[in-house]
């Protein structure tokens, strides 16, 4: 790092309808520095980012880049100057290849067709000169997302970022993908003094890899340190203006040996979008009043498995039953009608509809109760809007209030629509998926008290997630999956989570069979 400035904020305000999601931001960033932006959802985080981004204009304020102001604001006026950022949702062509992909916009040509060589030739010399190990002929919907964030960060490199700002880039990560991508930004900073700005909720996160921090609260840009000053517990209660602590959670077992499971999953099966097999025989039992935790690396069929037991994805073998009855050639309604809420992994894909507005998401499967229309047509607007005013409030969703589209809110806030809305309902079963992806630590202590009041009430949940401090936290039992098989059955408490890691990765596999 250098004490030269590559990028100046100043006095930097935006406002949206009802929102002011900057208020007065003035920040320098210097030339070879990896700075962490750190705030509770709804902050102004990536409203800053995009400001940078050239994806607004900020309401007032200027911004300075490279020592000259940024005028029009659009992205490829910041391209131009050397800024490339990674959103946290991909905006990959799926059916293309990586070499396609990096070059999309500026391919190299043989007259009028596009020269596939020559664009694998200029990725394999991208690789070369960064590190970044990716394969320029494989179709980019069949890797991994750990690799489809690497064609991302190639593709910004491609053309000629040396600011390089990551929108919460470790949110869809495993832990060993973590550790390779700051290994690359390691690399890429002392080699080639790029600039990073990244974006996280994980603390441990900005002790590892930033030089300095800044911390945004409502808008505003409460403070910058030298990361080395600070530890986590001190930019946790910057960030949310009080002391925050995740301790661990009591867990006197509510489950009774006598009741009958709520879930039975028996021997499932289940292809995947590709017709091969994800889940090879995947067997067990959920009581009420328990948690069972699914431990994995992403990709080992968990996802499918989740899609199978809430009627998303068909079975191909085996059985699923809730209560005493089959869910076979049900459909995802019928399913939720048995009494199977549904947290999903990807908000945006299937858990809300961005254009609609708040209430509309947060009713979504109750428009026919009683108390929301008259026989089921005609719907009562004051009732519905108060319950959703109801739940903003209760599960602390920040944004301009319950009449904004979703797609408006920060992604941590979507996330909390899709919470709220799932666990208001009073249903037996709860089947959720990443349940705190993209939350802020406060929110993510929250609901982490409503899955656990919900156990406490007799609710069977399944609960998938690839944050093993989640998993150890909250579950009764845990099964290590590993290539859509069960390697391993734990009580958390009995085991390391070095050793849940090695199930996790296909050890004591044999020991199954
Ligand atoms: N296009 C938009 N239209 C209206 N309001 C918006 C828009 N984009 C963001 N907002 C609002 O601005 C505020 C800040 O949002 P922003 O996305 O910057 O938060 P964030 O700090 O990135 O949060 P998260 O950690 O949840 O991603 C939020 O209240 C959000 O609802
Ligand atoms: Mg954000």
């Amino acid at each position: 790092m250098t004490d030269e400035t590559i990028v100046s904020f100043r006095h930097v305000s935006m406002q949206f309808p009802g929102v002011l999601a900057n208020d007065d931001v003035s920040l320098d960033i210097r030339k070879g520095e990896v700075f962490a932006l750190v705030g509770e959802n709804g902050a102004g985080k990536s409203t800053l980012m995009n400001i940078l981004y050239g994806m607004n204009a900020p309401t007032t304020g200027k911004v300075i880049v490279k020592g000259q102001e940024m005028t029009r604001f659009s992205p490829s006026e910041a391209i131009a100057r050397g800024v490339g950022m990674v959103h946290q949702h991909f905006m990959l062509t799926p059916s293309f290849t990586v070499a396609q992909n990096i070059t999309l916009g500026r391919e190299p040509r043989r007259g009028v067709f596009s020269d596939l060589k020559k664009a694998n030739a200029i990725v394999e010399d991208l690789v070369r000169e960064y590190g970044l190990k990716v394969n320029p002929t494989d179709q980019v919907d069949e890797i991994s997302v750990g690799l489809q964030q690497r064609v991302e960060i190639l593709k910004t490199l491609h053309r000629g970022a040396d600011l390089l700002i990551l929108d919460e880039p470790t949110a869809v990560l495993t832990p060993q993908e973590t550790d390779e991508l700051f290994h690359v930004i390691r690399r890429i900073v002392r080699e080639k003094r790029m600039t990073i700005i990244i974006i996280t909720h994980k603390l441990y996160e900005v002790m590892a890899i930033s030089d300095r921090v800044g911390v945004m609260r409502a808008g505003r840009l409460v403070g910058v340190e030298h990361t080395r000053d600070v530890n986590e517990r001190m930019l946790a209660s910057m960030m949310v203006g009080h002391e925050v602590l995740l301790g661990p959670m009591a867990h006197p077992s509510v489950v009774n040996a006598e009741d009958a499971p709520a879930v039975t999953v028996e021997n499932v099966q289940v292809l995947d979008n590709r017709g091969l097999p994800a889940v090879r025989g995947i067997s067990f039992q959920l009581r009420r009043g328990e948690i069972l935790g699914i431990a994995g690396i992403e990709g080992n069929g968990q996802s499918q498995l989740v899609e199978a037991v809430t009627a998303l994805r068909p079975l191909r073998g085996g059985d699923v039953r809730i209560g005493a009855t089959s869910i076979r050639g049900l459909t995802p309604g019928q399913v939720r009608a048995l009494g199977v809420a549904h947290v999903p992994e990807d908000r945006l894909k299937t858990g809300v509809s961005a254009p609609a507005d708040v209430t509309d998401n947060l009713i979504v499967g109750r428009e026919k109760q009683k108390q929301f229309s008259l026989m089921g047509v005609h719907m009562k607007r004051r009732a519905i809007r108060r319950y959703a005013q109801e739940l903003f409030s209760r599960f602390d969703i920040r944004g301009a209030g319950v009449d904004v589209p979703v797609g408006s809110l920060s992604g941590g806030n979507m996330q909390k629509v899709v919470v709220a809305r799932e666990f208001a309902f009073d249903t037996p079963v709860l089947v959720i998926s990443q349940p705190t992806r993209g939350v802020d630590i406060g929110a993510m202590e929250a609901i982490h008290q409503f899955i656990m009041d919900k156990r406490n009430s007799g609710c069977a949940i399944l609960l998938v997630s690839a944050d093993l401090d989640e998993l150890y936290r909250l579950s009764d039992r845990l099964l290590t999956i590993y290539e859509g098989r069960v390697t391993g059955e734990f009580v958390p408490s009995a085991i390391e989570k070095a050793e849940l890691s090695y199930y996790m990765t296909g050890g004591g596999k044999e020991a199954e069979a």
